[in-house]
């Protein structure tokens, strides 16, 4: 194969020589309303807007296009839950039906367009029903990820100011039940909101919640009952679709806001092009509906391409045992398998020679993708070696909602090269450069940005706050979007992704905010100042470890002061951060204007070659803390 495929670089060269054709053409594959005559305007520059003057509805695109065209029968949604050992299948007719009621639901609490609903659900088909339910209304979704404490639920709420939240009585991670109408209370009264309505699916095994009757609760099944179902809504392609929140350098979530029409059309050109999905195959994203990759690839990107998208309700390992994978993909004919290589790890950790896949016939898989994190290289050959399948890693992020960087399996491929995700896609113009913005050669790492405009389906702002994402990503680097990411590319091309430039880490495929847990650990009256950093895990790709000076004067036993401390963030953030050690030091290094110098930690901890900064403050902070963060 040669190494660029020569279809694939005409086509990437014309969406950049020709962008307004390229996503034209696109655009086809979406049944529009009112179609759009323009691909792209900046006419609100530099916020950008794609097919303007287009009108349609995604539901009806995910759904209802597909049973006109007869496919009514085929199964939309399979879902899978490993945690109760039951499958629920959903054919597009039905999951059409469903949809449809629950929008008449949501209707009747007074949701209409433009409107935002707050979803907190696990992994359940009542996700992806609310979530097509509000699109099907020209209303706007904000799915908050489970494993978030009350206080982040409550920061969206207050955000987005949601007229109704759909919830659950609860949600299953292995050996416990997690309650969430406690939280939903908690947030709501933080938010200030307490009398919102509330609409619970009830779930087997889940005993009433004592703060229920404090809620303005909506049974989801009695509603379900007398709902008029609700026909689709048609907006314009600008209009937002949904609002995700995610981790910035702060401790305040940015509000990522995707549009309707732009959305619809990135998503069928990657399931089609980047990951070689057609109508009727079974595709497999094994994410969860709260973070972008559960959005694009376990909800829209496959039921807009009129697939089968598999919802799975359990962990890659424990579930019951490492071969859980194996057994989904054997059971239900799993054509692609979308993961997080933290999971592979996990599978690898418990299963190395992979004994477990030799109980299933896994023979319909034809390709492995992997993102959300760097697909190491030994997890990729180990990967690549028991599935003989291409594993196929791809860069992106929420703010794209689509691959940055990827090997388009639809379009033949690419050759791949472990350790990078191959080569910008369509509408991507990638560069790497140094601090002042220029470009530098191949093999020199550097920051990666690309040039705007950004292509359709990636963020058109942030939540009622234009400015914010102006200052965040368009600020930095003149005409360029900064991803945050550092990394380099070699003479062929190939982007190698090495890590963020700021304080987001990656924790088993989850992205967190260092900044944010810095906040809650301020908040500890023992605590003088602190820093938290992400550093190298085996498993979990990075962890999170909190560093404290106590303040002048206290006693606290180091053990009891941890506890106390991993319980805060826990209770403020949510056991998704995953934080579990926070050690006591006399003093953090810092530059002379009292800046802490996260990243020369980080880099000591990993034992990766660094430069103490010039303006450090006092170098013998360093020398004290060597050991400490990296005991021998
Ligand atoms: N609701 C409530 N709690 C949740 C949760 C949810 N939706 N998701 C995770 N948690 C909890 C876990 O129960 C755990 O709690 P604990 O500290 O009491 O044990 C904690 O958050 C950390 O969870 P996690 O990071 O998932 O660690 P784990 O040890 O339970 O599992 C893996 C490790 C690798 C198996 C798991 O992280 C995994 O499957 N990762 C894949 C991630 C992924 O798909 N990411 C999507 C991006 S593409
Ligand atoms: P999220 O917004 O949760 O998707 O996280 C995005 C961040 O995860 C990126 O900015 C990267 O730092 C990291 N990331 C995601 N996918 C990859 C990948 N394939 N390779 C390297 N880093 C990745």
């Amino acid at each position: 194969m040669p190494l660029h495929n020569s279809s694939f670089s005409e086509e990437y060269q014309r969406s950049l020589s020709d962008p307004e054709g390229f996503w034209l053409e696109a655009a086809n594959a979406v049944d529009w309303a009112a179609k759009p005559s323009r691909a792209h305007s900046d006419e609100d520059a530099p916020l950008s807007r794609w097919f303007p003057d287009g009108e349609m509805n995604t539901c009806h695109n995910a759904l209802d296009r597909h049973v006109a065209a007869g496919r009514g029968d085929q199964t939309a949604l399979i879902h899978d839950s490993a945690m109760r050992g039951e499958v629920t299948t959903y054919t597009y007719s039905e999951l059409t039906a469903a949809v449809a009621t629950f929008a008449g639901v949501l209707r009747s609490l007074g949701v209409g367009r433009g409107d935002r609903v707050v979803i907190y659900l696990p992994m359940i088909p009542e996700a992806a029903i609310a979530m097509l339910a509000t699109a099907r209304l020209g209303a706007i979704h904000s799915v908050v990820f489970g494993g978030f404490a009350a206080s982040e639920l409550s920061v969206r709420i207050l955000d987005a100011a949601p007229k109704a939240i759909v919830t659950t009585s609860g949600g299953l991670e292995p050996n416990k039940q997690i309650n969430y109408l406690p939280t939903v209370h908690e947030a709501l009264a933080k938010a200030g909101v307490p009398e919102l309505p509330v609409i619970i699916k009830r779930r087997e095994g889940f005993a009433e919640s004592a703060v229920e009757h404090e809620l303005t609760a909506v049974d989801w099944d009695a509603a379900m009952a007398g709902a008029q179902p609700a026909d689709p809504v048609m907006v314009k392609s600008t209009d937002p679709l949904y609002v995700l929140y995610t981790s910035g350098t702060t401790g305040v979530p940015k509000g990522v806001v995707r549009d309707n029409g732009g959305h619809a059309v990135a998503l069928l050109w990657t399931m089609d092009k980047l990951y070689n999905v057609q109508a009727g195959d079974v595709w497999w994203t094994a994410s969860d509906v709260g973070w972008v990759v559960g959005h694009s690839y376990i909800v829209y990107g496959p039921l807009l391409a009129g697939a089968t998208t598999l919802m799975y309700e359990g962990k890659p390992v424990g579930t019951p045992d490492a071969g859980a994978f194996w057994r989904v993909i054997a059971q239900h004919g799993v054509k692609a398998l979308f993961t997080a290589p933290t999971a592979l790890r996990a599978i690898r950790k418990m299963d190395p020679e992979a004994e477990l896949l030799k109980k299933y016939d896994v023979g319909t898989l034809q390709t492995l993708f992997t993102a959300g994190e760097r697909l190491d290289t030994d997890t990729f050959h180990w990967a690549s070696k028991v599935l003989g399948v291409p594993v196929v890693d791809h860069w992106w992020q929420t703010e794209t909602g689509w691959g940055i960087v990827g090997n388009p399996q639809g379009m033949g491929g690419l050759p791949i090269k472990a350790g990078s995700p191959s080569l910008p896609l369509p509408g991507y113009d990638l560069r790497v450069v140094d601090a002042v913005g220029a470009e530098v050669a191949p093999g020199e790492e550097g920051n990666i940005v690309l040039a705007l405009p950004l292509p359709p389906g990636t963020l058109t702002t942030l939540w009622n706050n234009d400015q914010r994402y102006v200052d965040s990503y368009l600020s930095v680097f003149e005409g360029y979007y900064t991803t945050g990411d550092s990394g380099y590319r070699d003479q062929d091309g190939y982007v190698f992704v090495m890590g963020r430039t700021d304080d987001i880490i990656n924790v088993a495929g989850h992205r967190l905010s260092t900044g944010s847990m810095e906040q809650v650990l301020g908040t500890h009256p023992a605590v003088a100042e602190c820093a938290v950093i992400g550093v190298a895990d085996a498993l979990k790709g990075q962890k999170a470890v909190g560093f404290v000076v106590l303040k002048a004067g206290v006693s606290i036993q180091a053990a009891d002061l941890e506890r106390e401390l991993v319980a805060l963030v826990r209770k403020e953030i949510g056991p998704v951060a995953d934080f579990k050690s926070a050690v006591v030091v006399e003093a953090l290094p810092k530059t002379r204007s009292g800046k802490i110098l996260r990243k020369t930690m980080r880099q000591i901890a990993d034992g990766d070659d660094c430069k103490v900064p010039s303006t450090i403050e006092d170098s013998s902070v360093i020398e004290y803390l060597r050991p400490i963060l990296r005991p021998s």
